[in-house]
């Protein structure tokens, strides 16, 4: 069934009748014929399709750099989407110009990507430097030049730029313009992006439902068929804010997306260190998309956001659009890709106990690759303590075929003192707790040993005034 949207795209407003699961990547360049937008993977692995997506927040838009081989139409309802073409200037913009200059680019079938994610750099941030800048390109790969090339250009743009903290969309977009890196059709789209309002949608069933999130499972799994489903866009269901405290609980919507958390103030003073895990978790493209919601519910057993949560003695609350009900998330998953969740039943949110008193939390996780991978095995350990430890949560994916709250390795830990002698112990629980099977992520025997060695490493990195690197080897 086809939707009506209303949307600007780069400089023109579009409404449209279209299927909602649509990629946005067939959109511009089958219907709109806008062929800067490349298709390498349609796996979100690539970044060759990267778009911004810009959306009101207040005054200000907010851009962030998208997979649109994973984004369905219906995301960008209300919304400025920005192609490569949509960020045309007169001749090429300073970034453009290093490029090629610097020999950063050959075939070009990267370029569009990696000049849509500087450009969200551009908008985004106040830390004008190269690291920064890198880290919005992480997510795009070049298979003909090199990196190295691409850094020189970057480096080379960015050495003397100053682009002023963003206090005032129109101050940062006039100042981009002013040095020729946007077009000056972009000033004017707040006003434009006001008269098209994004309505809340009240869920009241429907069967078959296949709920979407970020898309960024559902669209690399089923592609495609998704527009013969009945597809549900949770974005329009669930509205309103994304993290918040009530009485001495945080909550967190299922909405909520990964960048969401990394730049969340309450998240980053709670649990500073989630920082650690944001950064292994897939490219800023992905987090800006990927869900808690779609984390849990996809049911893999090395969610990273699963993980984090079961150390957390998270909850999760399911609606079917009348009812709610909430169980603990260890209770959740049931068995391989099995969850304790009604077909009509869709996550709404998460709650956690606010911690109390001396706490802290760390997250490991060894991928086949350190960045933009998923795990062979996670794990993540919360502990309160006093001079003892009072409370301890510690989960682990990789090693069960759910993402496993370790429920004897954790009582194990309370009342014990920190100390090599405790984390000796706890690694025996836990070793005995797991059941790991041999995949294309690792044997069994390596999973085991990794699950060994990570425990040992988060000791180390919470105690290091009492674990010492000799202890943690034993
Ligand atoms: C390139 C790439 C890198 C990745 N890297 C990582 C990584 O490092 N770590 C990691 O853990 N994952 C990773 N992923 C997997 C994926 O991005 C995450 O699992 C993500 O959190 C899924 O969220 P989503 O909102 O995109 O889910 P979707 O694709 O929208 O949905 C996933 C599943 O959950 C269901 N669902 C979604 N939301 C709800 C809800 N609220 N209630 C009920 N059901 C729901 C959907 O029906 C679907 O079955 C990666 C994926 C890609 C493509
Ligand atoms: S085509 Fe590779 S990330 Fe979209
Ligand atoms: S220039 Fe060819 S892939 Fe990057």
């Amino acid at each position: 069934m086809n939707v009506h949207l209303k949307f600007i795209c780069n400089n023109e407003y579009v409404e449209t009748d279209i299927n909602p699961s649509v990629t946005v990547l067939d959109f511009l360049r089958l219907q709109k014929h806008l062929t800067g937008t490349k298709e390498g993977c349609r796996e979100g692995d690539c970044g060759a399709c990267t778009i911004l997506v810009g959306e009101m927040t207040g005054n200000f838009i907010r851009y962030k750099s998208v997979n649109s081989c994973l984004l369905p139409v219906s995301e960008i309802h209300g919304r400025h989407i920005v192609s490569i073409e949509g960020l045309n200037v007169k001749g090429m913009s300073p970034f453009q110009e290093t490029l090629v200059n610097e020999g950063g680019t050959q075939c070009g079938f990267c370029t569009p990507g990696f000049v849509v994610s500087f450009a969200s750099f551009l908008l985004s941030t106040d830390s004008f430097d190269t690291e920064t800048a890198l880290s919005f390109l992480g997510g795009n790969l070049c298979r003909c030049t090199g990196h190295n090339r691409i850094i020189s250009a970057v480096e080379k743009t960015l050495s003397g730029f100053n682009g002023g903290a963003a206090t005032s969309f129109s101050e940062r977009v006039g100042l981009l313009k002013n040095k020729n890196f946007l077009p000056a059709y972009f000033a004017d789209i707040p006003e434009r992006l006001k008269s098209i309002q994004r309505e809340h949608k009240i869920f009241e069933g429907a069967e078959n439902a296949v709920f979407v999130s970020g898309g960024t499972d559902l669209f690399v799994q089923q592609g495609d068929s998704l527009t013969e489903k009945n597809t549900v866009f949770l974005s329009g269901v669930l509205k309103g804010e994304k993290i918040w405290i009530e009485g001495d609980e945080l909550f967190l919507s299922a909405a909520a997306t990964v960048s969401d958390l990394e730049n969340s103030e309450i998240i980053n003073r709670i649990f500073p260190t989630f920082k650690d895990l944001s950064k292994l978790f897939g490219s800023l493209q992905i987090r800006n998309r990927a869900t808690l919601g779609g984390n849990i519910n996809n049911a893999s057993p090395i969610g990273d956001m699963s993980v984090f949560l079961l150390s957390l003695n998270a909850k999760v609350f399911l609606s079917n659009g009348k009812t709610i009900r909430s169980l603990y998330l260890k209770d959740y998953f049931k068995d391989y890709k099995t969850l304790d969740r009604n077909e009509d039943e869709f996550t709404q949110k998460f709650s956690i106990p606010l911690p109390r008193g001396g706490y802290k939390l760390s997250f490991e996780k060894v991928s086949k690759r350190t960045y933009l991978d998923i795990a062979s095995v996670n794990t993540s350990l919360y502990i309160e303590y006093d001079s003892v430890i009072t409370k301890a949560g510690l989960s682990a994916g990789g090693v069960s075929p759910v993402p496993l709250f370790l429920k004897e390795s954790s009582g194990f830990l309370i009342g014990k003192e920190i100390s090599s002698s405790t984390l000796v112990g706890l690694v025996e629980a836990a070793l005995g707790e797991i059941k790991p099977i041999s995949d294309v992520r690792g044997s069994a025997e390596y999973k085991t040993l990794l699950l060994g060695r990570l425990l040992r490493a988060h000791f180390l990195k919470l105690f290091p005034e009492v674990i010492k690197a000799e202890d943690a080897l034993c």
